[in-house]
């Protein structure tokens, strides 16, 4: 996507989704107004608060006004105000499925060695891509339970995948692998557990992969890709799985990288309006308390100014951003005694100081 002037909407959701998202929208607002981001954005606020006043976190016809705009940035939904997650996952969760987000990507660098958690790893060792599959497996809603309430309860949580599901993930994660260096695709699921959805993903991993000779393919069981995961993280480039064990194994190699306040996610599907979240919740435990990391959603904006046409800001912002790390200017989650706030500044002026003419 190449439009001039993006129209981005921008959801900050509950907890510390809003105080890391108002440090990006403070940044944007300057690049907008030094006219280096011609860009329009339009604050959504289908959050806890708007549930519990109105009964509905998103307007009707709410998911037809994304489709309106280029890209959408999301901070993190979760109220615990609001005891029941269906609230939740009728804004996130529809968001994904009804845009046709297939692909989650979840890159993960270690930027500093200082945040590296592994003994006998190097921090550079540390650069992999989680490609969850995020539109099929037990999150399609597909179930139901019997004699509620009874001691005969019974609750079915099923696990949708299709040939095209799997197809386009796979796919889309060679694809992915091409552009990098190592070209490695790890495909991770539990095969030998799950024999119908192992198969299909295995046969389907087969034949996309026949058409990528260039890209070495590579299989692990879920349980052994996570002890990979910490032992070895420097054989994994491309990670392809479905979406619950995506799920899992991103927080996971969040940690690699320093936690889940460094780590973003781009929600995509090519062509398309497409959706960008940092991989953490709203975090109830600090909100409020000014020490949210606002990384992961600065490097969540990173991922959208790539997305919607502007490379060479969204280069800025990543060394910003490493800078700030390098720096030691961090909230305590790595290390630090920053505010989210002062964290904040810190990457808006280092990216000024890169970008000003
Ligand atoms: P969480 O990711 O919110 O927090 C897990 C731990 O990591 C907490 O100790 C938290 O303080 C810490 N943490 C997370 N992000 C941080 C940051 N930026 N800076 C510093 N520390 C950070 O997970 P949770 O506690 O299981 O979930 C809280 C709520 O968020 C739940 O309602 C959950 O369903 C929801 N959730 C939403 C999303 C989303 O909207 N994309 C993602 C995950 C969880
Ligand atoms: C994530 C979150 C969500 C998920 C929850 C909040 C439904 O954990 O984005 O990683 O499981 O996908
Ligand atoms: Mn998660």
């Amino acid at each position: 996507m190449s439009g001039a002037t993006p129209r981005i909407a921008v959801l900050p959701g509950d907890g510390i989704g809003r105080e890391v998202i108002a440090e990006v929208v403070l940044l944007a607002e300057e690049l907008r107004q030094a006219n280096r981001l011609p860009a329009s954005w339009e604050l959504l606020d289908w959050g806890g608060e708007r549930y519990l006043a109105t009964g509905q976190a998103m307007p009707a016809g709410g998911i037809e006004y994304l489709r309106g705009f280029d890209a959408i940035l999301v901070g993190a939904f979760g109220d615990p105000r609001v005891p029941d997650a269906e609230y939740m996952r009728r804004v996130l969760l529809r968001i994904r499925f009804e845009l046709d987000l297939f692909i989650n990507m979840r890159p993960v660098r270690c930027l500093d060695e200082r945040l590296n958690p592994l003994r006998n790893v190097v921090a550079s060792d540390i650069d992999l891509v989680i490609m969850r599959e995020n539109t099929e497996g037990m999150y399609c809603g597909a179930g139901g339970r019997v004699y509620a309430g009874t001691a005969d309860e019974v609750a079915l949580q099923d696990m949708i995948v299709t040939r095209r599901g799997v197809e386009r993930i796979l796919r889309a994660a060679f694809d992915l692998a091409r552009s990098r260096p190592r070209r490695k695709v790890t495909l991770v699921d539990k095969a030998n557990a799950l024999q119908f959805a192992g198969d299909l993903w295995q046969r389907t991993f087969g034949e996309v992969a026949a058409g990528y000779p260039d890209v070495a393919k590579d299989h692990l069981y879920a349980d052994v890709a996570a002890m990979e995961l910490v032992r070895n993280p420097g054989r994994f480039d491309v990670v392809v799985t479905e979406n619950l064990l995506g799920d899992i194994l991103s927080d996971l190699a969040a940690m690699l990288g320093g936690g889940l306040g460094l780590a973003a996610s781009a929600n995509l599907h090519p062509g398309r309006v497409s959706m960008f979240e940092p991989v953490h919740g709203s975090a109830p435990d600090i909100a409020g308390a000014g020490r949210a990391n606002p990384l992961a959603a600065f490097a969540s904006f990173v991922l959208l100014l790539r997305h919607v046409g502007h490379p060479e800001l969204a280069d800025g912002l990543d060394e910003a951003i490493t800078r700030a790390v390098r720096d030691g200017v961090v909230t305590p989650d790595l290390g630090g005694s920053c505010s989210t706030a002062a964290v904040g500044a810190a990457v808006r002026e280092r990216l000024e100081a890169k970008v000003r003419p």
